[in-house]
């Protein structure tokens, strides 16, 4: 199976943003993770980060084109307001699976409302990396009941 993860803002700053918040693990060690895990799971997994809403939107439509069977994102703040997004990530018709490193609902009010996860199949927030892992899983788990 083709797994697209995309990672929106500011996520390439892990490791050096908020470690109080998001945790010391950097950005290349995330995707080292993810990469390992994917393999390990017998997917194949493609990561893309961008900070642009464009971009993101740009490489979604890409993943169509592409074939691509499941997409993990974290759009990082781009969940609390992109209309954009979310019509992306709907027009695609791919099962999509958000995740958060935190649990955003136990944050700033502004964080607790996602426009783009009633597009997805379902949320994971509040696990750090484990949340791209549990994702993954989940995501695995839906392709695999078809
Ligand atoms: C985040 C949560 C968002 O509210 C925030 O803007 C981020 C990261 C997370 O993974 O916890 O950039 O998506």
């Amino acid at each position: 199976k083709k797994i697209l993860v995309i990672h929106g803002p500011n996520l390439n700053f892990l490791g050096i943003r908020e470690k109080g918040v998001y945790g010391e693990m950097s950005f290349n060690d995330l995707n080292e993770y993810l990469l390992k895990t994917g393999e390990e799971m017998g997917l194949s997994l493609e990561i893309f980060q961008s900070n642009s809403e464009g971009a993101l939107i740009d490489r979604l439509q890409q993943a169509y084109f592409d074939g691509v069977d499941g997409i993990i994102i974290n759009p990082g703040a781009y969940t609390h307001y992109s209309y954009a997004l979310r019509d992306a990530i709907s027009s695609t018709n791919i099962p999509t699976v958000e995740v958060h490193l935190s649990n955003i609902h136990k944050r700033e009010e502004f964080r607790h409302s996602s426009v783009t996860a009633p597009v997805c199949i379902g949320q994971i927030a509040g696990f750090g990396a484990y949340s791209y892992i549990l994702g993954m899983h989940a995501l695995n788990m839906k392709l695999n009941e078809k």
